[in-house]
C-alpha cells in the first residue's frame, strides 16, 4: 500500500513505543518522515532502524525555538510538511492532595502547551505552502473522564480534545484537517513507568496494575502499538478528507463516545 507516497510527515516523540510504530508505518506507506524527540540519540537510532525515509530531528516540544528549528529542518529536507503527529507526552500520578506545581507545570508544557504550540507551527508552515495538512493529536481515554490518582494527566488530555475541535474548526478552511487518537492502555516502556508509579501509591507488586488493566479491556488484553496505526495511516490519508475535528477511540472497546 502507498497510501501516504511522497508525503513529509513529523511525529513528535517518535524515538519510541506508539510515535515510533507511526513511523515505521507511514514509511511503509510511502511517507518520508522525521522522527522528533527530545532525545536525539534515541531517535537517531530509531531512523536508522526503520531506514532511508525516516530522519531524526532534535525537538523539545516545550521550547518555541526548538519547535521552529524542527520545522524549518523538515521543510528543508523534505521540501514541506504534509502531515504532524502530536505524539509527544508526559505522565505522572499521585492523589489530588499531593500534586506538586512541578509536576503540574511539566506535563501541561509537554502535552497541552507542546501540542499546541507545534500544531501552530506545523499549521503556520503548511498555511504558506497552501497544500493542506493533517494534524494528528494523540489524546487518551484519560481525557474522557478524570481517574482519582491521575487528575493532571486526565487533565491535559481532556484539553487535547478541546484543543483538536478548535483547532480543526479554524484550520479545516485551508483543508488542514486536525483529529485525534484517544487509546486506552498500550504496552511499552510508557506502562512500564505507569506500572511502577502505581505500585508505589496503591502498594501493588510490579505488573499487577498491568495484568488488572489489560484483563478490564473488552477486547481482552492490554494495546500494542500496532493497534493504533491503522488509525494514524487513515487519518492521515486522502481517505479521512471528510473528516474534521474529531477525535477517535482505539482502545479495544473500553470507552464509548
Ligand atoms: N501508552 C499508553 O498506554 C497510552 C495511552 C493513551 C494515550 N497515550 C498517548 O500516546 C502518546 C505516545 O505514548 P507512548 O506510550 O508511546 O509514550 P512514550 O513515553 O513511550 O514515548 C514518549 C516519547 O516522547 C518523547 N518526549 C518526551 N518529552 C518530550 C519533549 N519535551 N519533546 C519531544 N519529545 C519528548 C520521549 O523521549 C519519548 O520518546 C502519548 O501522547 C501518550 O499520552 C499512550
Amino acid at each position: 500500500m502507498n497510501r501516504l507516497e511522497g508525503k513529509s510527515a513529523l511525529i513528535t516523540g517518535a524515538a519510541r513505543g506508539i510515535g515510533r510504530a507511526f513511523a515505521e508505518a507511514y514509511v511503509s506507506e510511502g511517507a518520508v518522515v522525521a522522527i522528533g524527540d527530545i532525545n536525539l540519540e534515541a531517535a537517531e537510532r530509531t531512523a536508522s532502524e526503520i531506514g532511508r525515509n525516516a530522519y531524526a530531528v532534535k525537538l523539545d516540544v516545550t521550547d518555541l525555538g526548538s519547535i521552529e528549528a524542527a520545522i524549518r529542518a523538515v521543510e528543508a529536507k523534505a521540501g514541506g510538511i504534509d502531515i504532524l503527529v502530536n505524539n509527544a507526552a508526559l505522565f505522572d500520578l499521585a492523589p489530588i492532595v499531593e500534586i506538586s506545581k512541578a509536576s503540574y507545570d511539566k506535563l501541561f508544557a509537554v502535552n497541552v502547551a507542546g501540542t499546541l504550540f507545534t500544531l501552530q507551527a506545523a499549521a503556520r508552515s503548511m498555511i504558506a505552502r497552501g497544500r493542506g495538512g493533517r494534524i494528528i493529536n494523540m489524546a487518551s481515554q484519560a481525557g474522557r473522564r478524570g481517574e482519582a490518582l491521575v487528575g493532571v494527566y486526565c487533565a491535559t488530555k481532556a484539553a487535547v480534545i478541546s484543543l483538536t475541535q478548535s483547532a480543526g474548526l479554524d484550520l479545516i478552511k485551508h483543508r488542514i484537517n486536525v483529529n485525534a487518537i484517544a487509546p486506552g492502555v498500550v504496552d511499552g516502556e510508557h506502562w512500564d513507568h505507569v506500572d511502577a508509579l502505581f505500585a508505589k501509591h496503591e502498594g501493588r507488586p510490579l505488573g499487577e496494575k498491568k495484568r488488572l488493566v489489560g484483563a478490564s479491556v473488552p477486547y481482552g488484553r492490554m494495546g500494542r502499538a500496532e493497534d493504533l496505526v491503522g488509525m494514524a495511516v487513515f487519518l492521515a490519508s486522502s481517505e479521512a478528507e471528510y473528516i474534521v475535528a474529531q477525535t477517535y477511540n482505539v482502545d479495544g472497546g473500553q470507552w464509548m463516545s
